[in-house]
């Protein structure tokens, strides 16, 4: 389905729950958000299931589920599963922190799982605990190395880029994708949610970490490899992995945006950063067809916003958090 900007619509992210194992300094309040949200509960895995159909109907070809944290979902390889029976999609992804991957992976696959995205803001222990509010990095190295062994390819990680946190890890992460097939993704810190520790003198942009980057590993021609999202990749020079660039702050990659959003209460948006949702969950209880659901659909396309307004407030607004959108 093409919306009103001539933009392709083909893949669904869909977050599976708003609670998280961990408490990322920047996403989640330290208390949780149990009891939190006025929400009244969360769709089923076969209602998502259902919902997923439906968008195969308008067009999505590639499903990416996230949270919070999608492994804290019971039975989510049952959502694999009945994915995974939809003709019309051809891709299943995963973006996960990693803590419950190791145990579950083999599961996972064989439900049908295709790759998975780690989140992974340092490569030391005591740092890993402090932006986690007290994770422990062991069961997150674990998960990675097991996605390697099991062929989940590409195994990516993602590196949200803290001055002052992380920007010494720089480098070391880069090397990570020089000596293993894994596709580091450096993300600009984006102001979302409640802003929980954003700051703007937090930023660094992509262009001054490539800067940083390539004078220890030179990056080559942009390289293809498997994903749905807005990353720029660099094959690095005599490397096994690839380096990508997720740039927010710095270049709207909105006019190449392909997505929709599907929330674990069951709202549907056109955009990371809108206000505005469409309510599937209440269309289903109240019985709606098939043909009712595909019309909510559509107008969600028609409606995507040209481009995000980061610069005019929008994610400082927005009244979703991260943990609800699924980033
Ligand atoms: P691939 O299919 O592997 O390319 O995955 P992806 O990049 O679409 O998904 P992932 O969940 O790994 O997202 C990585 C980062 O990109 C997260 O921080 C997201 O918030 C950010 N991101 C993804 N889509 C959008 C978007 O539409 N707008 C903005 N501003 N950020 C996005
Ligand atoms: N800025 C950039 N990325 C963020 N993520 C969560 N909050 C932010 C933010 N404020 C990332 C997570 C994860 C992905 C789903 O979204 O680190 O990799
Ligand atoms: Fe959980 Fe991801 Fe938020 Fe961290 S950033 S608290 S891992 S949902």
């Amino acid at each position: 389905m093409v919306d009103s900007w001539g933009r392709e619509i083909n893949y669904m992210r869909i977050s599976v729950t708003d609670r998280c194992n961990l408490r990322c300094l920047y996403c989640m309040p330290e208390e949780g958000i149990e009891g939190k949200l006025n929400h009244q509960g969360i769709l089923s895995l076969e209602e998502l299931a259902y919902l997923t159909r439906i968008a195969a109907r308008v067009g999505i070809k590639k499903v990416r589920l996230t949270g919070g944290e999608p492994l804290v979902r019971r039975n989510i390889e049952k959502l694999i599963e009945y994915i995974a029976e939809i003709p019309e999609i051809d891709d299943i992804a995963l973006t996960t922190n990693g803590i419950k991957f190791k145990p579950m992976a083999d599961r996972l696959k064989k439900a049908g799982l295709k790759r998975v995205n780690f989140s992974l803001d340092s490569l030391q222990p005591e740092k890993f605990r402090y932006i986690t509010r007290g994770g422990d990095i062991r069961p997150v190295k674990e998960g990675i190395w097991e996605a390697l062994e099991l062929g989940l390819n590409p195994v990516k990680i993602n590196t949200v880029v803290i001055k002052g946190f992380n920007d010494d890890e720089i480098i070391d992460f880069a090397s990570l994708a020089y000596d293993y097939p894994l596709h580091i993704r450096f993300i600009e810190f984006m102001p979302v949610g409640d802003l929980l520790f954003w700051h703007e003198d937090k930023l660094i942009k992509s262009r001054e970490i490539k800067e940083k980057i390539e004078k220890k590993f030179p990056l080559t021609v942009p390289d293809k490899i498997t994903g749905n999202g807005p990353a720029k990749y660099f094959k690095i020079e005599g490397g096994q992995g690839s380096i990508g660039f997720i740039s927010p702050m710095s270049n709207h990659f909105c006019a190449a945006c392909n997505r929709i959003r599907l929330t674990a209460d069951g709202k549907l948006r056109g955009c990371l950063y809108s206000k505005e949702e469409v309510d599937l969950w209440e269309a289903l209880k109240k019985g709606a067809s098939d043909e009712e659901l595909i019309l909510l659909f559509l107008e969600t396309i028609n409606n995507k916003p040209v481009r995000h307004r980061m610069d005019a407030g929008w994610g400082r607004e927005n009244e979703r958090k991260m943990y609800q959108i699924g980033g």
